[in-house]
């Protein structure tokens, strides 16, 4: 019989889930079909539970209803609780909902296999400190990089998310024009590059080596990505990877395969 999986979002007509999990299934020969459902602004509860009542066994959830999905779920992962934000819910036989957020799994994931790049050691810069850099803190910290410094337009908010997490290893908050020293792994996780805008960053930022990694994607470079290309970053990457990995981390929470990503992320990027 087949499993049925959606993303619920608003807007969620540009997502690319539909496609991706569309490969997964085709990979792994599992039978389930995935869609895309838009969900009133105020009414999100209602539709996870009528897709739920029409048979549905899971679903990713996107902007803006993460934080919906993590009061939704029933139970938590580690992950999510520290995200406080869920982007996979999973529906138990027994009526609870489990709720999972795979983005920080999946932008970890992209880095240090599919960019090669060891996080452990190393001296990681986050810029943002809204939804997006909340939802991968725990993961990043827990791949032991010497040192996290997250940095924010709004300081204190970024002062505030370092400390949650400061039982896990080094790290701390500060606005931009604080941020010293040079880094090996600098993630733009602010909402920037979507308007097109670039951020006040010290010209000196990167070490020899160093990533600029940019969550965001689209057919070209980010304002971001740019930047570091001109401003001596020696490897650049856009957000697409961690898009089909933290996709991945979902499957495998449903169906227990985990699929082949790289494959798919070229896909994409032919696609473009
Ligand atoms: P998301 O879920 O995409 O993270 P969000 O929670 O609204 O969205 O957070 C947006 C992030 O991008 C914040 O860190 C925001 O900085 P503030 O906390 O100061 O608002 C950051 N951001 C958005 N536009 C920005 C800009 N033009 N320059 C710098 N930072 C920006």
């Amino acid at each position: 019989m087949t499993s049925h999986y959606a993303v619920f979002g608003n807007p969620v007509s540009h997502s690319k889930s539909p496609l991706i999990h569309a490969e997964f299934a085709r990979q792994t020969s599992q039978d389930m079909d995935y869609r895309a459902i838009l969900a009133p602004l105020d009414a999100f509860v209602e539709t996870v539970a009528a897709f739920r009542a029409s048979g549905g066994m899971g679903a990713n959830v996107t902007v803006p209803f993460k934080h919906q999905a993590y009061q939704l779920a029933t139970r938590h992962t580690d992950r999510a609780r520290a995200a406080r934000a869920v982007n996979t819910l999973k529906f138990e036989d027994d009526g609870s909902v489990l709720g999972d957020n795979t983005d920080g799994a999946g932008l970890v994931r992209d880095i240090t296999q599919n960019l090669a790049c060891p996080v452990a050691g190393k001296r990681m810069l986050l810029l943002g400190a809204g939804g997006a850099a909340s939802g991968v803190v725990l993961p990043l910290i827990l791949c032991s990089p010497a040192e996290i410094v997250i940095a924010n337009r709004t300081r204190e908010k970024a002062i505030l998310l370092a400390d949650d997490f400061k039982q896990h290893g080094k790290i701390s908050g500060c606005g931009f024009d604080e941020i010293s020293g040079n880094f090996d792994v600098v993630i733009n996780a602010t909402s920037a590059s979507l308007k097109g805008e670039l951020l006040p960053l010290p010209d000196t930022l990167f070490n020899s080596g160093a990533l600029a990694y940019d969550m965001m994607y689209g057919r070209e470079d980010t304002p971001f990505m740019a930047w570091a290309r001109t401003h001596g970053a020696t490897h650049v990457s856009d957000g697409l990877g961690m898009l089909v990995e933290q996709a991945a981390e979902s499957f495998f929470l449903w169906r227990g395969v985990r699929p082949s990503t790289l494959p798919v992320i070229e896909l994409l990027r032919a696609a473009r």
